[in-house]
């Protein structure tokens, strides 16, 4: 059992309110992602449920037990650090047994121990080796063995894949995956990169400020974010905003911009009462705004022409970079699309798929 909670929880570094009240548990042998942008506190946060770093105010528990006065070599937890922060003049196997010597573990334990987290990250041939010796994707594997060999409970691990370039990240994310699997311990993975959040996190918590905005499965993050800010930081290319305002004609809802006005569907209309007549900021995915020849279904509502600013040739798929107007907005749309610029471009908005938000409380209110 490593259940982690961290109730009402608080860091200030002088005037700075690095972390603002967060409420979260995080389940035994769950996989949880903090994530959010650069300078939002989730390595503070991290460090605070390490030890590094002293609580304000608020408490940790881990299984249970109220952690804030704990020690970190007594909360039965590893951190994996951005930096690998390695011993450059130390072998594999002496970076990877060192804690383990320090705690005073018998030398076959360690042989074993170290044998057995080799195996399992393919470090086995490499254990005589010195940091310097080994690729930027070895070297981080090591810096994850030397954290499995202590058995923790729970691993902190603090965007651990920045260093690596984009393919071995891909790699390296399927692999934490397997570990994960194997190890069934309590995982909670720091990073800036959305993507990384949604592929490994079973729930991801999102933070702006300091302060949790959303703590959810990554389909609900994506599919229902409760917020703006989340609704733009989560996906890629981000969602299209355009700010608009709601109106009312014979009972029928629709939202109007200076370049367009499209109707709202009726089941969604419900949620528009106490809108007519006000600003608010409509939203919708790439993913959600089809080219007219490949669309499934063509509702002539719906369809707007748009001019072509520029586009990005992904090969499976194509990001049209579409004005209507002075409106700019990004469609993904198939891949032998070749508009060029300047030319014209007629898209449908999925309607099923659109959200709106409140502009003061930037709540999603769709
Ligand atoms: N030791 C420190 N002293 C003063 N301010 C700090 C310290 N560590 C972090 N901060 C501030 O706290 C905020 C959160 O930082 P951090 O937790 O490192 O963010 P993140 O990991 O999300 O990028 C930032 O504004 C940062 O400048
Ligand atoms: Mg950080």
């Amino acid at each position: 059992m490593a259940r982690v909670l961290l109730e009402n929880v608080t860091k200030k570094f002088g005037d700075v309110v690095a972390v603002k009240g967060i409420n979260l548990e995080i389940k035994d042998k769950e996989f949880m992602v903090f994530v959010g942008p650069s300078g939002c506190g989730k390595t503070t946060t991290l460090r605070m449920v390490a030890g590094l770093e002293e609580i304000t105010e608020g408490k940790i528990y881990i299984d249970n037990k109220l952690v804030n006065d704990t020690p970190p070599k007594d909360r039965n937890i590893a951190m994996v650090f951005q930096s690998y922060a390695l011993y450059p003049h130390m072998s594999v196997y002496d970076n990877m047994a060192f804690g383990l010597r320090l705690g005073g573990t018998k030398k076959k334990e360690i042989d074993e121990r170290v044998a057995n987290a080799a195996e399992m990250l393919g470090l086995s041939e490499l254990l005589t080796r010195l940091p310097k010796q080994l690729s930027g994707g070895q070297r981080q594997r090591v810096a994850v063995g030397r954290a499995i060999v202590r058995n923790p409970k729970v691993f902190l691990m603090d965007e651990p894949l920045s260093n690596l370039d984009a393919k071995l990240r891909v790699q390296t994310r399927a692999q934490l995956q397997n570990l994960h699997r194997n190890l069934q311990t309590t995982v909670i993975y720091v990073t800036h990169d959305q993507t990384e959040a949604m592929t490994l996190g079973q729930r991801i918590a999102v933070i702006l400020n300091g302060e949790l905005q959303q703590v959810d499965s990554p389909l609900n993050v994506f599919g229902k974010p409760v917020n703006r800010f989340v609704a733009g930081f989560i996906g890629s290319p981000p969602m299209n905003f355009i700010k608009g305002s709601i109106n009312k004609a014979n009972s029928h809802y629709s939202f109007e911009c200076g370049g367009f006005k499209l109707e709202i569907p009726e089941d969604l209309s419900q949620y528009l009462a106490g809108y007519e007549g006000k600003e608010v900021m409509f939203g919708i995915r790439p993913t959600d705004i089809w080219d007219v020849p490949s669309s499934a279904w063509i509702d002539r509502r719906f369809t707007i022409d748009a001019k072509v600013d520029f586009r990005e040739l992904m090969g499976s798929e194509t990001y049209m970079y579409l004005k209507i107007g002075a409106i700019p907005l990004v469609a993904r749309v198939g891949a032998l699309n070749d508009a060029a610029p300047g030319s014209k471009f007629t898209v449908v908005f999925n309607m099923r798929k659109i959200y709106i938000f409140d502009p003061e409380t930037q709540k999603a209110v769709i």
